[in-house]
């Protein structure tokens, strides 16, 4: 037995309970793993209120980093004692131990600490998925990324800006402006304000290559406006809401858009997809070109506070828990 985060229906932080629960023992294709640190996610919000379909009992959170403790009878590749960080296509990271599937598995390399590699491996393999996947950035073009002080959003400027691309970043305030400018992005642009007409300004009435919004339902429209001729508009998550249907005459009018709404899993699911993505993440952090920014963590008990602080805006960069 060990102890977890549990949840038996949807609604605010107040149904995450810390509750005692079995660890069992792993199948042939399975480690048991003591978790170090542990991921907050959006992702996690989105299944605690119901917007994502969940089982119950929940055990929220994909994304963690710990020690093999128990390997399965079929296992290759892993040992006990190994560190390890996963991004599960299930959820139970919020957890003190659980079972894993191996194939999910990423060995840390040296330089790379647990609570690092929690706070950057399933937002940095989003941002991979992004700018190298969804929309291949290239040198000197304008891209757009909304919440951009946020967990996925940090990572993303300063890997866009090592691709030479030229950044406008857009957040909720003066203080998270200026932690992003302070990453070297010149054009760091206020949510309240109007950003439309500035891009327009700034791209003299051009509009951006591609925008990355994480933010949907507020802003979904606003960001189709800032696009230049057949951009892309990349919607990826739901931080104020769903986006609403939209009709393909809206991407026609404003100039024959491209529309995708990528999602993590369908791009690592293949073991070599994952093994390339996440080489290429810790590289970038081991190089220091991506500093990955704890900005806040929490005992693993405190994980309703945690959900609660994401949800309100008031953190800044990536969300740890500590069993
Ligand atoms: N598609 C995928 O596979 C995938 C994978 C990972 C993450 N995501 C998405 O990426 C986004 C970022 O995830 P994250 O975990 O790194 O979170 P985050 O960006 O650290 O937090 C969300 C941020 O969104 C901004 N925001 C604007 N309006 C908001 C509102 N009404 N309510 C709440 N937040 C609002 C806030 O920044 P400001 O205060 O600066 O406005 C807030 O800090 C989420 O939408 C998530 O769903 C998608």
């Amino acid at each position: 037995m060990s102890y977890a985060i549990c949840f038996n229906s949807h609604g605010g932080p107040e149904v995450l309970e810390w509750t005692h629960v079995p660890v069992g023992e792993p199948g042939p294709n399975q480690v048991r793993l003591r978790h170090t640190a542990i991921g907050v996610n959006f992702l996690d919000i989105y299944e605690r209120t119901g917007l994502y379909a969940t089982r119950f009992p929940a055990i929220p959170g994909r994304e963690a980093a710990g020690v093999v403790e128990v390997v399965g009878s079929r296992v290759k590749g892993f040992v006990a004692g190994d560190r390890v960080a996963y991004v599960g296509s299930q959820s139970g990271a919020y957890s003190e131990a659980r079972v894993m599937d191996v194939d999910r598995l990423v060995k840390l390399p040296d330089g790379i600490t647990d609570q690092q590699a929690a706070a950057v491996l399933l937002k940095g393999l989003t941002a991979h998925m992004l700018l190298r996947q969804t929309y291949r950035v290239r040198k000197g073009e304008t891209l757009l990324i909304h919440a951009a002080a946020g967990g996925v959003g940090l990572i993303a400027v300063q890997w866009a800006r090592h691709l030479g691309a030229r950044v406008v970043a857009i957040v909720g305030s003066e203080s998270k402006r200026d932690r992003v400018r302070a990453l070297g992005i010149d054009h760091v642009l206020l949510l309240d304000e109007d950003w439309v007409a500035q891009i327009k300004s700034l791209t003299r009435n051009r509009g951006v290559s591609v925008v990355y919004d994480s933010v949907g339902k507020d802003t979904f429209e606003r960001s189709l406006d800032c696009l230049r001729t057949r951009g892309m508009m990349v919607t990826y998550g739901n931080s104020s809401g769903p986006v609403p249907p939209i009709a393909p005459l809206e991407l026609s009018k404003r100039g024959s858009l491209y529309l995708t709404r990528p999602t993590l899993f369908n791009y690592i699911a293949q073991r070599r997809a994952l093994d390339n993505a996440a080489r290429e993440l810790f590289e970038l952090v081991q190089r220091a070109v991506i500093n990955v920014h704890v900005g806040q963590s929490y005992p693993l008990k405190d994980a309703a506070r945690a959900q609660a602080d994401l949800e309100s805006r008031r953190t800044e960069g990536s969300t740890v828990l500590l069993p």
